[in-house]
């Protein structure tokens, strides 16, 4: 009998054989990346691989650094050669859902400057419509959360402020908060709605992430590894 496997390992692991020596690498947020790093610190090792990876997130950060891969920042680093993330959702077009672990506005500078970014995913975040499984996070500024509120109310959502363990209100690495939208028939048109939130005074960004991916890899419980292309 085949031995149950991590599907976030298996696409974690595979990802980071796609990362060549010599580039500059966009390391994404999230328990699927963490095995990327894992695997990218272990071929840094074994192989001599040279490379700089850029963080999106102080958690990324501060495991890469203490697995030893060499890190560069935004001011020392034009564009990326590919960038390797997680999502929350991804559908057939790859438009996806970030920001799961709060860190979707740095990740999506990285991957705006990214030459080609790779979306690490088990079968669950595949989905046919965009907000049927997870809220779409809102990162806002505090002192227009409930303007925003009110906004993202008018487009068809029911916004929740994401609270930290500790009781607190979370507040993402930039010192934001977070409005967790639910749209209760799923997200119709991904497009007008970035827009729409967009347009909205207040909101730092959205956690539609659409046309910024050229990979999905999926990682399966059996072992397989499934890699799409766009
Ligand atoms: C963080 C993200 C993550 O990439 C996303 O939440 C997926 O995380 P995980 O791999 O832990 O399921 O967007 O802001």
């Amino acid at each position: 009998m085949s031995q149950a496997h991590n599907p976030k390992q298996v696409a974690g692991y595979a990802a980071a054989d796609l990362i060549q020596d010599g580039t500059t690498v966009g390391l994404g947020t999230g328990s699927t990346v963490w095995f990327t790093l894992v695997r990218l610190a272990d071929r840094i090792a074994q192989e001599g691989l040279r490379v700089r990876g850029v963080p999106t997130s102080e958690d990324t950060h501060a495991k890469a650094t203490k697995l030893g891969i060499p890190l560069a920042t935004l001011d020392e680093v034009e564009a990326i050669d590919l960038t390797i993330d997680g999502a929350d959702e991804i559908d057939g077009e790859f438009r996806m859902i970030k920001g799961g672990g709060g860190a979707l506005l740095r990740e999506k500078v990285v991957a705006s400057i990214s030459r080609r970014e790779a979306i690490v995913v088990g079968p669950d975040k595949v989905v046919e419509r965009l907000g049927t499984t997870f809220k779409l996070p809102v990162e806002v500024v505090p002192f227009a959360r409930a303007v925003v509120s009110r906004a993202v109310k008018e487009l068809g959502a029911e916004p929740l402020l994401r609270m930290a363990a500790d009781g607190a209100v979370f507040r993402t690495d930039n010192g934001n908060e977070i409005l967790d939208c639910h749209f209760p028939e799923g997200i119709a048109d991904p497009e007008a709605l970035e827009l729409a939130l967009d347009a909205v005074p207040g909101v730092v960004e959205s956690g539609l992430f659409l046309g910024l991916a050229q990979v999905c890899v999926i990682g399966h419980p059996d072992g397989r590894c499934e890699v799409r292309e766009k």
